[in-house]
């Protein structure tokens, strides 16, 4: 029994690493060439984006979107900007006026190497580009407009002042002082949630699910996103800064209230824990099967980055 998990273990992590390559190039093919007397922003958004993260975003989008069988080649345009949405995200958050980390993905933040200035601006343009990517999607897929069309709307909204970027402010405005469980809540829905019930969502839409099952996924999402921000916390506090690739103990610098500081590490592992299962209990009811994004969604609970 216990080899067989190991097996089943082995296979997922390998299937996992190709599947990180194949976003990896598309990530690359969408990246805007270097060139022109502004070529050093080109520069810092390729440094940023291709620094290696996890890809859990376009990960989520493309194993909802192969659920639905879907088959649209509108994906791949929306696979590249979710995650510039997301990498912008990571440039901004680790800036001096937000949380001042000097390293993400295991190198230098692009402030540090490329002045606060372009770090500023590399945000920026990672942002605009992942909508100059996104409308691409017409162009490539121009039968699949209607659907198109609803899930740029989604993008804007879940990474926008309903979304994302509404959960950085309450985070900002809310640093160095005590927070209520449903503040916090609604910090992570936002700031983290968001952006991957996004991802989720334009998977299940560009693949053809109806109105109601995008609901039902974007519910999934919200309990993967929660569950992701908990862990993410719990690392802050148990990892290291090798195996993150970004520093540790940033909460506790920037006295942030998390999971960890308000109900302690043992009750945060179990709610990760519980919000996980939660998600796979719900994906269950979801017609049409993929066994991959279910044991993705099972590993987030115990993943060590
Ligand atoms: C980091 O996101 C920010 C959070 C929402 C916790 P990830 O942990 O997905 O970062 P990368 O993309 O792998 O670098
Ligand atoms: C940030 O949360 C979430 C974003 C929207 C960028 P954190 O500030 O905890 O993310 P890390 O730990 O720096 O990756
Ligand atoms: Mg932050
Ligand atoms: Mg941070
Ligand atoms: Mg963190």
């Amino acid at each position: 029994m216990n080899s067989n998990n190991d097996f089943q273990n082995r296979e997922f992590q390998k299937q996992l690493e190709q599947k990180v390559q194949k976003i990896e190039d598309i990530l690359q093919g969408y990246l805007p060439k270097q060139k022109g007397y502004q070529s050093v922003i080109m520069e810092a958004m390729g440094y940023s984006l291709l620094a290696g993260g996890k890809r859990l975003r376009p990960m989520l989008m493309q194993e909802t979107f192969r659920l639905y069988n879907g088959t649209s080649k509108a994906l791949h345009p929306f696979i590249a900007a979710i995650e510039m949405i997301h990498t912008y995200s990571l440039v901004h958050d680790d800036l001096p006026a937000m949380d001042n980390d000097e390293y993400r993905r295991g190198r230098k933040t692009t402030h540090i190497v490329y002045g606060e200035d372009m770090g500023i601006l590399a945000g920026d343009a990672l942002l605009n580009y992942a909508f100059e990517t996104a409308f691409r999607a017409f162009v490539i897929e121009p039968e699949d407009s209607l659907l198109i069309g609803r899930a740029l709307a989604v993008l804007g909204e879940k990474a926008g002042i309903y979304g994302m970027i509404g959960g950085q402010v309450i985070d900002v405005k809310e640093t160095g002082r005590k927070i209520t469980k449903d503040v916090l809540d609604t910090i992570y829905r936002l700031k983290t949630a968001a952006l991957i019930e996004a991802a989720m969502m334009i998977g299940a839409i560009l693949g053809g699910a109806s109105e109601e099952e995008v609901k039902k996924v974007e519910k999934i999402a919200e309990y993967v996103g929660v569950a992701f921000q908990v862990q993410d916390d719990i690392l802050d506090v148990t990892s290291t800064s090798e195996t993150l690739g970004k520093p540790v103990h940033s909460d506790e610098k920037n006295e942030k209230t998390t999971y960890v500081t308000l109900v302690g590490i043992e009750e945060a592992k179990q709610e990760v824990e519980r919000l996980s299962r939660e998600a796979v209990a719900l994906l269950h009811q979801l017609p049409g099967e993929n066994e991959f994004l279910e044991q993705l969604l099972t590993q987030l609970i115990h993943r060590e980055k």
